[in-house]
C-alpha cells in the first residue's frame, strides 16, 4: 500500500517487476497517509511506503528516495519573480492545502508551526492534482511534494518559488512491521525497489 502522493512513481515500478517475476500477482492500495497507516495497524499488505513514518509503532523505515516539498504559485505571481523569499512573507498568501490525514498536509502545517507563520488556508482539495489546476487558476499558493512535479504538461503554469529553507528536504520511506516475517515476495520487491530507483527518478 502506498500514499496517495507516491502514485506518481511507484506504478511505474510494476512493469519492469512483473516482468521480472512474471508468476507474481501484485495489488498496489494507493490512500492517504490516515487510511495507510489504518491498514499498517490491521496488518493488511507486505509493504508500506509513505513520507511521514509514524512515530511510537514497532515498525522498520527504509528510505530509499528524495523527497522534496516545494512552494508553487502561478507562473504569473509577483513572488514567482523574486529570487529569495523570506517564509514570513508567506502569511500574507492563501493556500490551497490536501485534506487532513494526508501526509502533506501534516508536513504543512509543521512547517508553519516550527516557523511560527500563520497558515491562512483558502481552499482545501482532496488531491494533488486538483491543487496544482487551483494553483494555475490563481486561487492561491501551495506546498506540495516535488514528486507531484513530474511528466505534467502544464507544469508550465506553476512555478516553484525560492523560499529560504526550501525545498524541505525529506525522503520516501518503505515501512513494515518489525514484528512481521517479509514473505519471499515483499522481500523481491523490496530488493527490486533498491536496485530500480533510478526508474522512478523523472528524466529530464
Ligand atoms: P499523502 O502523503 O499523499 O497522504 O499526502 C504524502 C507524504 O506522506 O509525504
Amino acid at each position: 500500500a502506498a500514499v496517495t502522493t507516491t502514485k506518481y512513481f511507484m506504478p511505474r515500478l510494476l512493469g519492469p517487476f512483473c516482468a521480472q517475476y512474471p508468476g507474481i500477482d501484485i495489488a498496489l492500495e494507493v490512500v492517504n497517509r490516515d487510511r495507510l497507516l489504518e491498514r499498517l495497524a490491521r496488518n493488511q499488505d507486505d509493504l508500506y511506503v509513505m513520507g511521514v513514518p509514524p512515530e511510537g509503532l514497532d515498525i522498520e523505515r527504509e528510505p530509499f528516495m528524495d523527497n522534496p516539498l516545494v512552494v508553487l504559485a502561478p507562473a504569473s505571481h509577483p513572488l514567482a519573480r523574486r529570487k529569495r523569499i523570506r517564509f514570513p512573507e508567506l502569511a500574507n498568501e492563501p493556500f490551497i492545502v490536501r485534506e487532513r490525514g494526508s501526509g502533506t498536509r501534516l508536513t504543512i502545517e509543521r512547517a508553519f508551526q516550527e516557523r511560527n507563520v500563520p497558515l491562512k488556508i483558502r481552499v482545501e482539495l482532496g488531491s494533488n492534482e486538483a491543487i496544482k489546476q487551483a494553483v494555475a487558476g490563481g486561487l492561491g499558493l501551495a506546498l506540495l511534494s516535488q514528486s507531484t512535479l513530474s511528466h505534467d504538461p502544464s507544469q508550465s503554469e506553476v512555478s516553484i518559488l525560492n523560499v529560504e529553507g526550501f525545498p524541505i528536504k525529506r525522503s520516501w520511506y518503505v515501512v513494515r512491521p518489525r514484528d512481521k516475517q517479509p514473505s519471499v515476495v515483499a522481500n523481491a520487491f523490496l530488493e527490486f525497489l533498491r536496485t530500480h530507483v533510478q526508474l522512478l527518478t523523472p528524466r529530464s
